[in-house]
C-alpha cells in the first residue's frame, strides 16, 4: 500500500497491490525450498524470475519447472532469455537435462 499524503487517499486505484520482481525471489526460494523437501508432487517456483540464473535457484531448491511474471514487463523476451540461460547453466556444467539439478541443493 502506498498513500498519498495531501490527498488522504492510498495511491493505487486499487487501494492494495501486491509485492512481485526481485524484491520477493530470497522468499519464494525458501518457500519452494520447504515446500519441495516435504511433498511428492512437482512444485512449480515463480517470484522474481527473470533470468537462468534465476531459474536455476528455483530447481536447485526443487521446482521441477518455473513461471515468469512481472519480468515480462520489463523485457518482452524475458522468457527466451530465462529458457536459453538454463540452458548455459545445464551445458556448463554437462548436464544433460534439467531433471539433474531440480532438488540438488547441497545444505551448508
Ligand atoms: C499483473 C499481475 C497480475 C497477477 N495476477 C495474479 C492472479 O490473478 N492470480 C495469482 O495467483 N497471482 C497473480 N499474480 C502474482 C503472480 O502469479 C506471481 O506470484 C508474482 O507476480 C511473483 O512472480 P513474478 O515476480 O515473476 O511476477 C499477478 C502478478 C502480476 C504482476
Amino acid at each position: 500500500m502506498a498513500i498519498d499524503i495531501h490527498k488522504k487517499k492510498p495511491i493505487l486505484a486499487n487501494n492494495v497491490g501486491g509485492l512481485s520482481g526481485p524484491a520477493v525471489k530470497p522468499v519464494a526460494v525458501r518457500m519452494v525450498y520447504e515446500v519441495a523437501s516435504v511433498v511428492k508432487v512437482p512444485v512449480i517456483g515463480m517470484g522474481g524470475i527473470s533470468s537462468g540464473e534465476d531459474a536455476v535457484e528455483f530447481m536447485l531448491a526443487g521446482a521441477s519447472a518455473v513461471m515468469v511474471g512481472t519480468a515480462n514487463f520489463i523485457n518482452p523476451a524475458a522468457c527466451v532469455d530465462v529458457m536459453e540461460g538454463i540452458k548455459s547453466y545445464l551445458e556448463m556444467y554437462n548436464h544433460s537435462s534439467v531433471y539433474e539439478i531440480i532438488g540438488k541443493l547441497e545444505l551448508n
